[in-house]
């Protein structure tokens, strides 16, 4: 049992524990190494739209040393209305130019970004943070996106983000135009700060073009799949980012650290060949991260430069799950094979490597959790077995439950 502190933090008149409450992983992303194939497996195989991108290689003090390193754009990418759930990021690129950030060996991802509920959480969640011993990474608002922040470390080296008012992305497919970007902050903000609606008319008023901004559609155009009704360029649609599932060096540690510092709860523990793997949640689904000894990692024969075992994606029904793997194969994409008991709570799921070999956990419906904390006996879980998946699943009560997606499939 992780002990926590008196809960005196008052937050929006509610006492918690922590001066912040996460509601939902909102973002994460990858640095790549093989970035043109991984920019085109994120967006044309999965379906990942870019709403953003950002030249590094702008930064580099000497151009000829990145030359090599591939394309040096950073890609923001969003499957809803979020302006970013993915962002990737050129590894070599990365930390070539990151002077204020320190990535350690076989930290891959650029960020695990946590959602709360306001700019108050965010400010007073950094100042919390710090008080607890954290080194806080920096502090402030990114552009583009909109997003008020604060970024540290787990044990691990894996950036997290707590951030507030992620910007918006409609139909028009437009992100905020670069002369917005003036309310972009490097530091911790003062609080109260004017809200978007404000910012925009200012914006307006000073003769900025309110529709100059990036945009980008599907990079896969077509209409080949018939998706419940709607014609898509492939049969399966993204409504969710995560679980995130790590390798960590020290699972106590980090354990603590999503448990205490990040107020994540623990829904279970397992115990696989003789180790002990954690799983977290942030909100209702079975888990959110996911935590597993680096010793696995050989014996799983998962990718050895990564403390990333996958990164999670949810697709919007059984159906699609299975008509993605069809598609992914298709398209010469490669599988590896991980038991089913290591992700308890996803019944479901298959994993895919993206051009870096970095698996991709790809399921459809997640476990629900509720007040009582209690998950599903592990005795009444299907653990399906590869290859001999019914043609369909008779539903469970929590089926198609949680977050969903706002909006349109395409
Ligand atoms: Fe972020």
């Amino acid at each position: 049992m992780i002990e926590t502190s008196a809960a005196t933090y008052d937050v929006g008149g509610v006492l918690l524990e922590r001066p912040f409450k996460i509601r939902r992983l909102g973002h994460f992303g990858l640095n790549a190494l093989k970035m043109e194939e991984c920019v085109r497996f994120y967006t044309e195989d999965l379906g990942y739209r870019i709403s953003d991108k950002r030249n590094f290689g702008e930064r580099a003090e000497r151009p000829e040393d990145i030359a090599g390193f591939g394309d040096p754009h950073g890609y923001f990418m969003r499957y809803g209305t979020d302006h970013h759930s993915f962002v990737l990021f050129n590894k070599r690129v990365r930390e070539y130019i990151d002077k204020q950030r320190h990535f350690a060996p076989g930290v891959v991802m650029n960020q695990i970004s946590w959602q709360v509920g306001s700019l108050g959480e965010v400010v007073n969640g950094c100042d919390w943070l710090n008080e607890e011993g954290l080194k806080i990474q920096r502090s402030g608002r990114d552009m583009p996106g909109s997003n008020w922040h604060t970024y540290f470390y787990d044990p691990d080296g894996h950036t997290n983000e707590l951030y507030y008012g992620m910007e918006q992305v409609g139909w028009d497919a437009r992100s905020k135009p670069e002369p917005m970007w003036d309310r972009m902050f490097r530091q911790k903000p003062e609080l109260p700060q004017i809200s978007e609606d404000e910012e925009v008319r200012v914006a307006e008023q000073r003769g900025n073009d309110l529709n100059a901004g990036y945009e980008m559609r599907d990079s896969l155009p077509g209409k080949d799949y018939d998706v419940d009704g709607i014609l898509l360029p492939r049969p399966f649609k993204i409504i969710k980012g995560g679980p995130i599932s790590l390798f960590t060096a020290d699972i106590d540690a980090a354990a603590r650290f999503y448990a205490h510092e990040m107020g994540l709860r623990i829904s279970e523990e397992i115990v696989w060949n003789g180790v002990r793997c954690v799983f977290l949640r942030a909100n209702t689904e079975h888990h959110t991260i996911a935590l597993y000894p680096i010793e696995l990692r050989e014996q799983l024969g998962l990718r050895p430069d990564s403390t990333t075992f996958s990164i999670g994606i949810q697709v919007g029904s059984y159906r699609q799950l299975c008509d993605a793997r069809t598609f992914l194969a298709k398209r010469g994409r490669r599988f590896i094979e991980l038991p089913a008991e290591l992700h308890p709570g996803i019944d479901y799921a298959f994993h895919v490597l993206d051009p870096d070999g970095q698996a991709v956990q790809v399921y459809f419906s997640m476990e629900q959790v509720g007040w009582d904390g209690r998950v599903r006996p592990a005795s009444s879980r299907p653990n399906p077995k590869p290859g001999s998946w019914p043609a369909t699943l008779a539903g469970e009560a929590d089926v198609y439950g949680g977050e969903t997606l706002l909006g349109p499939l395409g």
